[in-house]
């Protein structure tokens, strides 16, 4: 995949999930790297979790890529949500501030989510075969009508309406870009890019782990993607996601 805008795009105007659309279309149709689907409205849009993902008909960005990572280890995947992240980021930081990324993958401004990412990676043996990197940024939408707890949009942000094949675009290049390290091996930049950009890294905080509430410190992420904390104790726990809940 170049950084050029030469990516196969399939537009929808409904459909149950970009993300399924993808694994199901990607091997039949032998699609090539970059594909995107995007689509004006999910009737079952998921997000990570089990949860489902809330986008306002025609309002946001609803999208999912294909790529096909070679050579790298199951065990290190997490990389691709990585940059996918920081393409993201990228974006969304050429129109706000305060902008980071929450660990493993939420795009937030302040303490608001403003794009939620879904991965979904084929593993065969030990390798990653493909990824579908599905991406829901909140572009239009000025009411939010599900329990997620602190989304906000671009346009609630900035008082304008915002062009979606232009975020779109952009999202093209800046995840592009970042993908191209990827492919170039290139993982302490982005591992540093990445860290870097975290959510309350170095900042002292709540979290809730399986022992109960404790003020702790983002320290980083260890080589499996696992988040982490050193502890008031000066103890540093690595977790896997949803072993930890960040709390306000
Ligand atoms: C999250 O829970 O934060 C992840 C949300 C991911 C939502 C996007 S929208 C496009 C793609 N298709 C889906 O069904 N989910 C992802």
């Amino acid at each position: 995949m170049s950084e050029k805008i030469d990516n196969p795009i399939i537009k929808l105007d409904s459909i149950n999930s970009t993300n399924n659309y993808a694994t199901n279309h990607l091997a039949k149709e032998g699609w090539v790297e970059g594909t995107i689907v995007i689509t004006d409205f999910q009737f079952s849009g998921k997000g990570q979790s089990q949860n489902s993902w809330e986008s306002e008909k025609g309002k946001n960005m609803l999208m999912s890529m294909v790529l096909y990572p070679d050579d790298i280890p199951a065990q290190y995947q997490f990389v691709v949500s990585k940059v996918v992240a920081l393409g993201v980021f990228e974006v969304v930081s050429l129109f706000v501030e305060h902008v980071s990324i929450k660990w493993p993958n939420d795009i937030y401004v302040g303490d608001k989510k403003i794009a939620g990412i879904l991965i979904e990676n084929a593993i065969m043996g030990s390798k990653l075969m493909h990824s579908v990197a599905g991406i829901g940024l909140n572009v239009n939408q000025h009411v939010f009508l599900s329990d997620a707890p602190n989304p906000v949009s671009l346009s609630q942000l900035k008082g304008m309406e915002f062009d979606r094949d232009e975020v779109l675009s952009l999202l093209i290049q800046s995840i592009g870009k970042w993908y191209e390290m990827l492919k170039q091996k290139k993982f302490s930049e982005i591992d540093t890019a990445y860290r870097n950009r975290l959510y309350r890294l170095g900042v002292e905080a709540k979290y809730k782990d399986e022992s109960g509430n404790f003020i702790g410190t983002i320290v980083g992420i260890d080589p499996i993607g696992q988040l982490m904390i050193e502890k008031s104790s000066g103890e540093v726990r690595s977790y896997f996601f949803k072993e930890v809940a960040f709390l306000g």
